[in-house]
């Protein structure tokens, strides 16, 4: 049989229900019939049960759910109005839900604060589950007091940090292809590996989100969550098992051996923020007059910071994470670049390019560049790229991480102690960044990055 999920949404007038939350449940429920699912809805508007239901419906609709599995998701929603904060409507509503309920805070930081203060002490079902949204924490300590107040409600493995780069199928393929392919592990170090990038360049500019994105910034937005993780992926380990506590380990195990380049967070990292400027056909303003943007706020909308693995197999090698809006080419995954080969036998031309292994996050792709003889002069060397698509997953992001959490698995979450990690190793910059240390570059809306960075 089917088994029974409760899934309580807190926040669920808000955007991230129906663009992100419903669609990967949707998706979900039509790969699989594990799955009897109860969603209620819960936040401080009126909305009346049909207006609830519609919400849901739509939501579900776009993401192309089966309409059977629809019309038994919308049979069984419900909405409830609740102030989360109040611990005598919060309290008394969780205490009867049944074990092994989830409680989704799609909700504003603070708010989420609020409403696990007000949990304390309350007798909560066995096996209750906590998802909760970035940013978790806006400092390592801040992060460690978040952890502290939830460790007084559930265990660790029931508390689920969602990130949702780990739910990406390339982002867990990178397991996949170092530890299952005999060709990459022996030369995954600094041995053989010169350098490696993570990217995420974005065209898109604010959409709209400037509430949250000006509060953050490309640092704290992508960096000190999403790329460090993938980082950690990429640099971390041989795994015993594919187990939570064993993947867990060892990203925090990387994560604790990370830190900026050169140990000064003004050379280690660069900040810009765009101004007017074409994307496409499309016309975007200067980011400080966006809707919803304070310009005192200082707010940066590309970061790249420069790291370190300080352990023997990544002794010497730069790891470059960088994310930013309104560029003008998307760029969104790694890149490995090789050191040279010690020795090219003398009667080859020119210089043999390097090997490169690029993986690609959105789209998912693979590729490696060889030096391959020439097809014209047979003893000049060229660049030959093996590349392929992976099949996308049929899940959205939030469907793999929905499922997790249903299993009661934690290996996609983040762990209290990974986050407070993350924050450690951005600290610094966060720091050397408010105090005016860093300046803030510029570059034109739909161009590559400012000029002046190399
Ligand atoms: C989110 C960030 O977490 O990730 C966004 O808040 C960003 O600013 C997004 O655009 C990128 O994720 P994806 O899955 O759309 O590539």
């Amino acid at each position: 049989a089917a088994q029974e999920v409760t899934l309580v949404i807190f926040g669920a007038s808000g955007d991230l229900t129906h663009r992100l939350l419903l669609p990967g449940l949707g998706t979900l429920l039509n790969s699989t019939g594990r799955f009897a699912v109860t969603v209620i809805g819960a936040a401080m508007d009126d909305v009346s049960d049909d207006a609830w239901k519609q919400l849901v419906r739509d939501a579900l609709t776009e993401a192309k759910t089966k309409p059977a599995r629809i019309e038994e998701i919308v049979a069984r929603t419900r909405y409830v109005k609740i102030d989360v904060t109040d611990p005598q409507a919060i309290g008394p509503f969780v205490s009867t839900l049944p074990p092994n309920s989830v409680l989704y805070f799609a909700l504003p930081p603070a708010v989420t604060i609020k409403a696990c203060q007000a949990l304390v002490g309350v007798t909560l079902p066995e096996g209750l589950r906590l998802g909760l949204e970035k940013p978790f924490g806006t400092s390592g300590s801040t992060a460690h007091d978040f952890n502290t107040l939830l460790a007084k409600l559930v265990p660790e493995r029931q508390i689920f940090r969602i990130d949702h780069f780990l739910g990406k199928a390339t982002v867990l393929n990178l397991l996949g292809l170092r530890f299952t392919n005999r060709i990459f592990e022996p030369v995954w170090n600094g041995e053989n590996i010169e350098s490696v990038a993570i990217v995420v360049d974005e065209v898109l500019a604010l959409e709209g989100r400037a509430g949250y994105y000006d509060r953050n910034g490309a640092l704290r937005d992508m960096i000190q969550s999403h790329l460090l993780l993938v980082m950690a992926l990429f640099a971390m380990e041989e795994v015993a098992s594919i187990d939570e506590r064993e993947v867990r380990d060892l990203v925090a195990h990387t994560l604790r051996a990370t830190s900026l380049w050169t140990g000064d967070p003004v050379t280690s990292s660069r900040r810009a923020r765009y101004t007017a400027g074409h994307i496409g056909d499309r016309e975007v303003p200067d980011y400080t007059a966006e809707d919803g943007v304070d310009p005192a706020r200082n707010t940066e909308t590309l970061a790249e910071v420069d790291l370190r693995v300080n352990n023997a197999r990544w002794a010497g090698v730069k790891f470059t994470l960088r994310s930013g809006k309104a560029l003008g080419d998307e760029r969104n995954g790694i890149t490995a670049i090789f050191k040279p080969v010690a020795h090219v036998p003398v009667g080859f031309k020119g210089e043999a390019p390097r090997n490169v292994l690029s993986i690609g996050i959105k789209p998912q792709t693979i590729a490696l560049q060889l030096s391959t003889n020439g097809a014209g002069d047979k003893f000049d060397l060229e660049e030959t790229v093996l590349s392929t698509d992976l099949d996308d997953s049929p899940l959205r992001p939030y469907g793999e991480i929905l499922e997790f959490i249903f299993e009661g698995n934690p290996i996609l979450s983040v762990r209290g102690d990974v986050a407070e990690e993350c924050w450690r190793i951005v600290g610094p910059v966060l720091d050397a960044w408010a105090s005016g240390a860093v300046p803030m570059s510029t570059y034109r809306a739909g161009w590559a990055g400012p000029t002046d960075w190399v």
